[in-house]
């Protein structure tokens, strides 16, 4: 099975969460890529949206597609976020920010009426963290706060991760992210208690947001071979 042929499946289905008039929140990455396409032939169609893309490339493949654009600051209300996720584990609770995105995508989601999350079943898992989970820093005394996210997987029960800078693969510079922070990615194979490591991670200094989505998405749309399954909670 190709996999744009499940991630095809999901985004199509979540049009149907989609109606005229409403204000968009647009995910990043290439599931969210096909969304926005899929979305650009229905506004090209007549349906009025505006869309809140929470990344500089979504924003681009927006206004590419067509879609009418609007900015956060301008917004009184999201009605509908549509974004992947690097996993999906139980209860939705995500691990996001393989692209970088991390931190815009999630004051959309959390401030979106629903969060609908689009995803090839390849995305399912039943304990979190096989993705290294990333953790979006300032620049500023990164190694200080490297060390300190380190010491927050043992406190949580995870076991002890690799922390990595990600690096620009072009550059070999760290990434950047589109506001102006570094990434850490934290392989530690599972994570013992999201929750927890979610609310420890957000106590360290330095640390921005981390790739941790609980209790933000309330419908997973799992793409697959022939079709789309639609899963609420
Ligand atoms: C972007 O920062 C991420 O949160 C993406 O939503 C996530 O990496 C999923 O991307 P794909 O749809 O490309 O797998």
């Amino acid at each position: 099975m190709s996999s744009e042929t499940a991630k095809t499946h999901a985004a199509r289905a979540a049009l149907n969460y989609v109606k005229d008039g409403m204000v968009l929140g647009l995910g990043s990455g290439s599931t969210a890529d096909i969304f926005t396409e899929l979305l650009g032939l229905r506004v090209a169609d007549g349906l009025k949206v505006q869309g809140i893309p929470t990344s500089q490339r979504t924003a681009d493949a927006a206004a590419e597609a067509g879609i009418p654009l609007l900015s956060i600051e301008h917004a009184d209300r999201i009605d509908l976020t549509v974004d992947g996720a690097d996993e999906i584990g139980p209860d939705f609770a995500l691990i996001k920010g393989g692209g970088g995105c991390l931190l815009r995508e999630k004051i959309i989601a959390n401030a979106s009426d629903l969060m609908v999350v689009i995803a090839d079943e390849s995305k399912i898992v039943s304990t979190l963290g096989a993705f290294a989970l990333p953790v979006e820093i300032d620049p500023f005394g990164f190694s200080i706060t490297a060390r300190k996210v380190f010491d927050v997987f043992g406190i949580t029960g995870s076991a002890r991760p690799a922390v990595s800078l990600r690096e620009d693969k072009r550059s070999g510079k760290p990434f950047i992210t589109d506001g102006g922070h570094y990434i850490l990615d934290c392989a530690c194979g599972v994570i013992a208690d999201p929750a927890k490591t979610a609310a420890q991670l957000c106590a360290v200094p330095g640390v921005v947001e981390h790739g941790l989505f609980i209790d933000l998405a309330r419908v997973a749309i799992i793409g697959g071979e022939h079709g789309a399954e639609i899963l609420e909670r």
